[in-house]
C-alpha cells in the first residue's frame, strides 16, 4: 500500500498474504508494452528541468487493456536510480510480485529491465501507473491505464465518439532529487509552482500570471459529439477542481465502477483519483473553451499560479479562449461542499462491468468482518531529522529483504507482523510493521485524518466496493 498525498517515502503496512499463483492465464489475450523509462529535459512551466519520460513521452503512453487480458510490460530502467512502476487501483489477484511497490518487489536497478506480467481479471475502468520509489512520481513516469469492457458486455452509455486521457497534477520546477533532499532535511515543500495538464503548463489566460512561451495542452473535438474524458490526479498533494467552460461533466465511471450518470459543472479530484466524464460538444464554438484544474482548500489569491489551464478546441471554433476562467466553488475553507459532492456519487447497481451480472449483485452488507483497523494520520512529523508521513505513528522503513522474498527464503526478522489496529499513544517512529491479516478474511479499514489538510489514501493492488480507491 502506498500512501498518497503525504510523502511516498511512507510506504506503510503491507497486508501479508501467503500465496503465490500462476502469473498469467494462458487462454486470454496478451497486450504487451515495452517501456523505456528515462530522463528528458522539459520546460512545462518555462524553466528547463529534468523530468521522467516513458519512451521519451511525458506523460507516458496509455496502457489499453480489456477485461481478462494478460498485461505484459517490459520496463527498462534508464534512470540513475532504482525504479518500480506500480499500477494504481489494478487488483493484483494474489500476485503481489507484480505490484511494483517497495516491500513486495525488489527494485529494478539502473540499466536493468524487468517484465511485469499480470492479468486484469474481472476488472474494467480507468486507472494510472506511476513510479513508486524515491519521489520519482513528482518528476513524471506516470500514464493512463484503462481496461475496456469485453465485447459481449455493453457499457452503460452510448459508445463515445472518442476516448481522451487527461492527467492533472501539481508541479514543482525543482527536480525530484531536490524535492527529496528538502524532505530529508525536515522541510516542507511549500506551494507548488503550478499545475500541469497532460504534462504541459497553463494557456496564457492572463499575461500577468502566465509568462509568454509556455506550451499548453489543446484537446481537439468535433461539434455535436460525445467524448469520454478519463481524468487522473497524478500530483503530489494538491486536491484539484476540474471544470470545462460552458460544458457539463457527466460522471460515468470511477476507478473500476460505473456510476449513476449525473451532471456536474465542476468536480473535485483528489490526489490519486481517476474519473470518467462524458462531455457533449453542444456549444456554439464562438471561441475555444478553457479546461481548468485549480487548487482546492487554499487561498486562491495566494495560490493563483497553482492553476492548470488547457484548451478545448472545436474543429469549427471561431477563435481563441479569452476572458476570465470559469468560477471555482466559492468555499475556500469549507470542505463540506466537496464532501457532499463525493457523497453524491453512486454506483450504478444495474450496470454490468467486468462480468455479465450487474455490479450491484454482490451483497457487501452481509459480509462478516474478520479484522478492523483504525488508521490515523496526523501532519508530517520529523523522525530522525527527516519529514515523514505516518499512520498510527509509524513511517514504514525500507526493508532489506522484500516481504515475499523473505517468506520464500524464510528470512527471519525481515519484517514485523505487529502493525497496530488502532492509534497508540507512543512516539513517532520508523518501523517495519506489517498488518497481520487473515487469509480469505474481510478487513474493515477506517481512515482517520487528523492532519490539517485533505488526504487521499491509496491501497495498492486492491479495488474497493465503492469505486474510490482513494478515500479521504
Ligand atoms: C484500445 O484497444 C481496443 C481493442 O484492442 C481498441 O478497439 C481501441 O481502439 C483502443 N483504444 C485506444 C484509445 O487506443
Ligand atoms: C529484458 O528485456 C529483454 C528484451 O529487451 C527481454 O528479452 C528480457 O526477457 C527482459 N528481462 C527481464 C528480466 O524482463
Ligand atoms: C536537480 O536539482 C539540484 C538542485 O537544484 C541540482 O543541483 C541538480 O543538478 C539537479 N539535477 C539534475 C540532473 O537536473
Ligand atoms: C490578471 O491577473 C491579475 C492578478 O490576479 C489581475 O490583477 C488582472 O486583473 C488579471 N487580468 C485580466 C485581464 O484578467
Ligand atoms: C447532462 O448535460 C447534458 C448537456 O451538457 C445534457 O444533454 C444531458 O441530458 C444531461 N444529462 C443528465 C443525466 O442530466
Ligand atoms: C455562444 O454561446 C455563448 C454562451 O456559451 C453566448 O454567450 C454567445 O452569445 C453565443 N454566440 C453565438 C454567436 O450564438
Ligand atoms: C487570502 O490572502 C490575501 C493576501 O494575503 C488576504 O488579503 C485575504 O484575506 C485572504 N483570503 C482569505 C479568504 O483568507
Ligand atoms: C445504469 O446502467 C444502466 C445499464 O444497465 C443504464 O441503462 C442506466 O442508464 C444507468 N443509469 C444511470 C442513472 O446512469
Ligand atoms: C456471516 O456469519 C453468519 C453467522 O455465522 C452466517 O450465517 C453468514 O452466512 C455469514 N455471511 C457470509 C457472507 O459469509
Ligand atoms: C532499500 O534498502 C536496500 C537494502 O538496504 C537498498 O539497497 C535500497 O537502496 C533501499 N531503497 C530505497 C528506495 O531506499
Ligand atoms: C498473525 O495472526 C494469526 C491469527 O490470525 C496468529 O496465529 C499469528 O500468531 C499472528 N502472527 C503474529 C506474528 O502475530
Ligand atoms: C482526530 O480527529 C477526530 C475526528 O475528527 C477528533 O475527534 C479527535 O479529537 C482528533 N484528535 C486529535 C488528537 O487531533
Amino acid at each position: 500500500m502506498a500512501l498518497f498525498g503525504l510523502s511516498l517515502f511512507t510506504l506503510f503496512s503491507l497486508t501479508h498474504i501467503a500465496l503465490l499463483s500462476t502469473l498469467c492465464s494462458a487462454a486470454d489475450p496478451i497486450v504487451s508494452y515495452d517501456f523505456r523509462v528515462s530522463y528528458i529535459t522539459a520546460s512545462p512551466l518555462g524553466v528547463p528541468q529534468r523530468v521522467i519520460a516513458v519512451n521519451e513521452k511525458f506523460p507516458g503512453p496509455p496502457i489499453n487493456a480489456t477485461t481478462n487480458n494478460n498485461v505484459v510490460v517490459n520496463v527498462h530502467n534508464e534512470l540513475d536510480e532504482d525504479l518500480l512502476l506500480t499500477w494504481s487501483g489494478i487488483q493484483m489477484r494474489r500476485n503481489s510480485w507484480q505490484d511494483g511497490v517497495l516491500g513486495t518487489n525488489c527494485p529494478i536497478p539502473p540499466k536493468w529491465n524487468w517484465t511485469y506480467q499480470f492479468q486484469v481479471k474481472d476488472q474494467i475502468g480507468s486507472f494510472f501507473y506511476f513510479p513508486s520509489l524515491n519521489f520519482q512520481r513528482a518528476a513524471g513516469g506516470f500514464g493512463s491505464f484503462h481496461i475496456n469492457n469485453r465485447e459481449i458486455i455493453a457499457i452503460p452509455f452510448n459508445k463515445p465518439d472518442g476516448d481522451i486521457f487527461i492527467t492533472i497534477g501539481d508541479w514543482y520546477t525543482r527536480n525530484h532529487t531536490a524535492l527529496r533532499t528538502a524532505l530529508d532535511a525536515g522541510k516542507d515543500l511549500g506551494m507548488p509552482d503550478g499545475v500541469l495538464i497532460n504534462g504541459k503548463g497553463p494557456y496564457q489566460y492572463n499575461n500577468t500570471l502566465v509568462p509568454d512561451g509556455i506550451q499548453f495542452e489543446t484537446i481537439n473535438v468535433d461539434p455535436g459529439k460525445t467524448y469520454r474524458l478519463r481524468v487522473h490526479n497524478v500530483g503530489i498533494s494538491t486536491s484539484l477542481n476540474f471544470r470545462i467552460q460552458s460544458h457539463n461533466l457527466l460522471l460515468a465511471e470511477t476507478e473500476g465502477h460505473y456510476t449513476m450518470q449525473q451532471n456536474y459543472t465542476n468536480f473535485d479530484i483528489h490526489v490519486g483519483q481517476s474519473y470518467s466524464f462524458l462531455i457533449t460538444t453542444d456549444q456554439n464554438a464562438s471561441s475555444d473553451y478553457y479546461i481548468v484544474a485549480s487548487a482546492r482548500f487554499v487561498n486562491e489569491s495566494l495560490w493563483q499560479r497553482v492553476t492548470g489551464v488547457a484548451v478545448l478546441h472545436y474543429s469549427n471554433s471561431k477563435g481563441p479562449a479569452s476572458g476570465a476562467l470559469p468560477d471555482p466553488p466559492n468555499d475556500v475553507y469549507d470542505k463540506t461542499w466537496s464532501m457532499n459532492q463525493a457523497l453524491s456519487i453512486r454506483q450504478n447497481g444495474s450496470a454490468s462491468g467486468a462480468r455479465p451480472n450487474p455490479q450491484g449483485s454482490f451483497h457487501y452488507g452481509s459480509i462478516n468482518i474478520t479484522d478492523t483497523y483504525v488508521l490515523k494520520t496526523v501532519p508530517p512529523q520529523i523522525i530522525n531529522g527527516k519529514l515523514r508521513a505516518t499512520l498510527n505513528g509509524i513511517s514504514f522503513s525500507n526493508l532489506t529483504t522484500p516481504i515475499r522474498l523473505a517468506d520464500q527464503h524464510k528470512v527471519r526478522g525481515a519484517y514485523k507482523l505487529d502493525f497496530p489496529n488502532k492509534p497508540l499513544n507512543r512516539s513517532f517512529r520508523n518501523d517495519i510493521s506489517v498488518i497481520n491479516a487473515t487469509y480469505k478474511g474481510f478487513i474493515e479499514i477506517i481512515f482517520q485524518n487528523n492532519d490539517t489538510t485533505v488526504q487521499s489514501f491509496h491501497l495498492d493492488g486492491y479495488s474497493f466496493f465503492f469505486g474510490w480507491d482513494g478515500l479521504w
